[in-house]
C-alpha cells in the first residue's frame, strides 16, 4: 500500500479522498531530527510551509521509499528541490490554487491602507474615537502597478480594473501577448503608481531597497504578498517613518514569524501573518490538486 505523510497537515475533503482512493495517510509533525528516518517508510511527503525539507533530512531519507515530495502550495523554497531531485525524488506543487485568495488579500490590504481600516481598528479598540484623523482615499482613478505578471497578478490585475484603478504591469520576460494592461518598463510601474503590489518570487535579494522606494511616487502604498525579503524591510521603515511611503500591506517578511515589531506597530502599515492562500477555497482547491497529483504519479 503506499504510504503517505502529511507532516503539516491536509484538508479534511483531501484526506477523505485518499483514503477513499486507497493510499494510507498519516497526518503528524515530525522535528527536524526525526523526520528523515521517519521518511524511509514513506512513498510521499506532503508538506505546507512549516516543514522544510533541506539536505540532512533528504539524506536520512534516501535508500528509503520517499519518491515523492509534494509542497501544497505555491513556490517550493522550503524544499532542496535539486538535491531532492538527484537523490530521486520527484518534487511538485499545487501553483494554481491560491491565486485568487492571495489576490482578494492584496486587494484588501489596499482597502485597509486607503480607509485606515487597520490602524482604526486598533485605535478604537483603545475607546478612541478618531474620525477627523481618518480622511482616506478611494482605490477608483488610482494607479495600481503589478510587478510580476504572473498568476496571482493577473487575478489582482481583473479585481482592480473592476474597481476602476488603472493597471500598469511588468515582468522580466517582458510584454505578455493580448494583455490589454499597459506594459512598463520596471523603473515605470515604480515611478507611475499610487499602489505597487508585488508579484514575484524571491530570488535572495531584496527587489525593492531604498533606491526602488525613492523611485516611487510621494505617499505611494507598497503591498507585498509574495515571499519576506522582496522587500528591504530597514528600507521600508525607513520610507514610512520619513513620509516618503504613505503606506504598506504586508503579508510576509524576511523572517517568519517575524519580530519586526517596528514595522508590524507602524501606524501606516496593514498586517497579515502570511495568509495569502489560508482560504477554505484555496485549501479546498490545494487539496484537490494534491491528490490528482498522487492518483497520477501511482497510476
Ligand atoms: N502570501 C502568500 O501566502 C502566497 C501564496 C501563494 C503565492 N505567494 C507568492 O506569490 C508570488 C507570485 O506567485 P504566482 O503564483 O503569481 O507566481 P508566477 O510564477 O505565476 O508569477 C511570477 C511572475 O513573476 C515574474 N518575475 C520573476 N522575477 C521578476 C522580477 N525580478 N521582476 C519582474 N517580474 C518577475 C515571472 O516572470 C512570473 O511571470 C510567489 O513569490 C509566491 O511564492 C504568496
Amino acid at each position: 500500500m503506499v504510504r503517505i505523510l502529511a507532516s503539516d497537515g491536509i484538508d479534511k475533503s483531501a484526506a477523505e479522498k485518499l483514503r477513499e482512493l486507497g493510499f494510507e495517510l498519516v497526518e503528524q509533525f515530525y522535528e527536524p531530527d526525526q523526520l528523515g528516518a521517519e521518511l524511509k517508510n514513506y512513498d510521499v511527503l506532503v508538506v505546507r510551509s512549516a516543514t522544510k525539507v533541506r539536505k540532512p533530512i533528504i539524506d536520512a531519507a534516501a535508500g528509503g521509499r520517499l519518491k515523492l515530495i509534494i509542497r501544497a502550495g505555491v513556490g517550493m523554497d522550503n524544499i532542496d528541490v535539486a538535491y531532492a531531485t538527484e537523490n530521486g525524488m520527484k518534487v511538485t506543487n499545487t501553483p494554481n490554487s491560491s491565486s485568487a485568495s492571495v489576490a482578494e488579500l492584496a486587494i484588501g490590504h489596499m482597502f485597509a491602507l486607503a480607509r485606515f481600516i487597520a490602524a482604526a481598528n486598533v485605535t478604537m479598540r483603545d475607546g478612541k474615537w478618531e474620525k477627523k484623523k481618518y480622511k482616506g482615499i478611494e482605490l477608483a482613478g488610482k494607479t495600481l502597478g503589478l510587478v510580476g505578471y504572473g498568476r496571482i497578478s493577473r487575478e489582482v490585475a481583473k479585481k482592480a480594473e473592476a474597481l476602476g484603478m488603472k493597471v500598469l504591469y511588468t515582468d522580466i520576460i517582458g510584454e505578455v501577448p493580448n494583455c490589454t494592461y499597459e506594459y512598463c518598463q520596471f523603473a515605470e510601474v515604480l515611478k507611475r503608481s499610487d499602489f505597487v503590489s508585488l508579484h514575484v518570487p524571491f530570488f535572495g535579494n531584496p527587489l525593492i531597497g531604498a533606491v526602488e522606494i525613492e523611485m516611487m511616487k510621494d505617499g505611494a502604498y507598497l503591498i507585498n504578498c509574495s515571499r519576506g525579503g522582496v522587500v528591504d524591510e530597514k528600507a521600508l521603515l525607513d520610507a514610512l517613518n520619513s513620509g516618503k511611503l504613505a503606506g504598506a500591506g504586508i503579508d510576509v517578511f524576511e523572517e517568519e514569524p517575524s519580530k519586526n515589531m517596528s514595522l508590524i506597530n507602524h501606524p501606516n502599515v496593514s498586517v497579515t501573518p502570511h495568509i495569502g492562500a489560508s482560504t477554505v477555497e484555496a485549501q479546498k482547491r490545494i487539496g484537490e490538486e494534491t491528490v490528482s497529483i498522487i492518483s497520477k504519479f501511482f497510476s
